[in-house]
């Protein structure tokens, strides 16, 4: 595997304690992602230290991460980087108590010297977050290291308040990343490129110029091994809370005075500051037929696997500008895009029938897949005699550039960043809680789920909720394929 050079990893060597070691997220995202990171040179020396209720020891967890490679990397396991990275592997089971992790961290940092700093990664259930941190506490590992906190991070204001609190008392703030793995995929961070590296677009970011925005993240996926935690959850909070929210922030947000962790949490805090509380009424909730008859699930349950809302954010930029965000299960596509959608002229000149505004409103669209897809379209005249319009695009797609292998898993970038102590696309305590609090009317008078089919795209009345506008997704028009002759 092609190596790093040094200097975009931490500085120092590393133990990583992987808290639910052996879960769903550990063996789709963390152990690929940490394989990855260490085989291709971006962490100057490192080990981990696999902790989970699991009565295994150091081979078993061996085996099954060499199995999760197998299933989920994206990557091929090569021989001579599998043996160095197993070899960096330990495992204490949660049982075994402080002391022994306690043992385990010093004999891995007695291996890669004590220059190290430590990473916790908690990717453990909300009701597991803090006793792992009180054992962290109690093992006497809270200096030299940051803790990564998966969310939810609560299920509403007082649960958050209470868990930051108690977070508190053993870690300090800036030793705290509380992830939220939108912000590491690489176009999110486009979005501040794009809005903030030109000076074409910011002139016209704004209520004067937008209509309205839509976060559309419809997922084709069912819940597999998950309906356990998801009928705790549900689409709100699995979703919009977190992803859909963070996302939104990066595109509404002021210009920040640099591009660095406090004054990126500043502005995207103050966009959370001034949104409206969610209300019920603007809000669809949706659960798809069958979901109650899934192992896990109360026949009765009111679980919302779809939430469709209108939210505003009453500032000088946005006061007025609805932004629509829908997300849910097995929908017709998988999909994540932002799309805005401009202003309309206010005359038009076109004769009647020509097509002019036939398609919908100029939009600017991207698409939040791994490799970045942008496009923005428009209106132009179709050749020929007349004058006949037709909606054109101007698209840009990063694999069309060859950097696409360049592109790090979100995962990957997020635990590097926490390894380097950049908290630059992290969430804040005060950010959390701020949207749990907006949240609340929505949490405590939720309107009743509505059933819809799977592989549709959620309850009728999302078209009630968008109107007079209407939904994005399905695209009138594919997104253009170079590789297709007369595309
Ligand atoms: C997770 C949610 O955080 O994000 C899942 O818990 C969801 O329900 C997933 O499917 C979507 O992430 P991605 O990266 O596949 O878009």
């Amino acid at each position: 595997m092609a190596k790093q050079s040094p200097g975009v990893g931490p500085r120092y060597p590393q133990v990583v304690v992987l808290f639910g070691a052996t879960g769903d997220l550990a063996r789709r995202k963390l152990l690929p992602g940490l394989y990855h990171l260490a085989s291709a040179g971006f962490i100057p020396g490192w080990r981990m230290i696999g902790v989970s209720l699991d009565a295994i020891d150091a081979e078993g967890f061996r085996a099954l991460a060499r199995a999760a490679l197998e299933e989920f990397g994206s990557r091929k396991v090569v021989a001579a980087d599998w043996q160095a990275f197993a070899a960096g592997l330990d495992y204490v089971p949660l049982t075994a108590g402080a002391q022994a992790l306690r043992s385990a961290v010093a004999q891995a940092e007695r291996q890669i010297g004590r220059e190290c700093r430590r990473l916790h990664y908690l990717s453990v259930p909300p009701s597991a977050a803090l006793p792992a941190v009180r054992l962290l506490g109690e093992a006497g590992l809270v200096e030299r290291s940051h803790i990564v906190m998966e969310k939810p991070f609560g299920t509403d204001l007082a649960s958050a308040v209470t868990l930051n609190r108690e977070l508190h008392e053993v870690f300090a703030e800036d030793q705290i990343f509380r992830i939220d793995h939108f912000l590491g995929k690489e176009p999110a961070q486009n979005i501040l490129a794009f809005r903030f590296a030109n000076g074409l677009f910011e002139p016209i970011w704004n209520r004067n110029f937008i209509d309205h925005v839509q976060i559309d993240v419809p997922e084709t996926l069912g819940l597999g091994q998950r309906s356990a935690f998801y009928e705790q959850t549900g689409a709100y909070r699995d979703m919009v809370v977190t992803h859909l929210f963070q996302i939104l922030a990066f595109m509404a947000m002021e210009p920040p005075t640099a591009l660095e962790p406090a004054p990126i949490s500043e502005e995207k805090n103050k966009v959370f500051r001034s949104m409206l509380p969610i209300e019920p009424a603007q809000v669809v909730r949706g659960q798809y037929v069958g979901y109650r008859d899934e192992a896990g699930v109360e026949p009765e349950s009111e679980t919302e696997t779809f939430i469709a809302l209108k939210c505003y954010i009453d500032n000088w930029r946005w006061a007025g500008v609805p932004f629509f965000l829908r997300t849910g299960k097995r929908l017709a596509e998988g999909q994540r895009i932002i799309s805005i959608a401009f202003r309309e002229p206010p005359k038009s000149m076109f004769p009647p029938g020509s097509g002019v505004g036939a398609q919908g409103p100029d939009h600017l669209t991207f698409d939040l897949a791994d490799a970045s897809k942008m496009s923005l379209s428009f209106y132009g005249k179709r050749p020929g005699p007349g004058m006949r319009l037709d909606k054109l695009s101007l698209q840009f797609a990063m694999r069309d550039t060859g950097l696409a292998g360049e592109v790090l898993e979100a995962y990957e970038r997020l635990i590097l960043d926490a390894m380097r102590g950049d908290r630059t696309l992290f969430t804040s305590a005060e950010g959390i809680e701020r949207l749990w609090q907006v949240s609340t009317h929505l949490l405590e008078s939720p309107p009743p789920v509505r059933l819809y089919p799977a592989g549709s795209w959620g309850p009728k009345s999302i078209h009630q909720l968008i109107a007079p506008h209407a939904w994005r997704l399905p695209f009138e028009r594919a997104w253009r394929d170079p590789n297709q002759a007369g595309s």
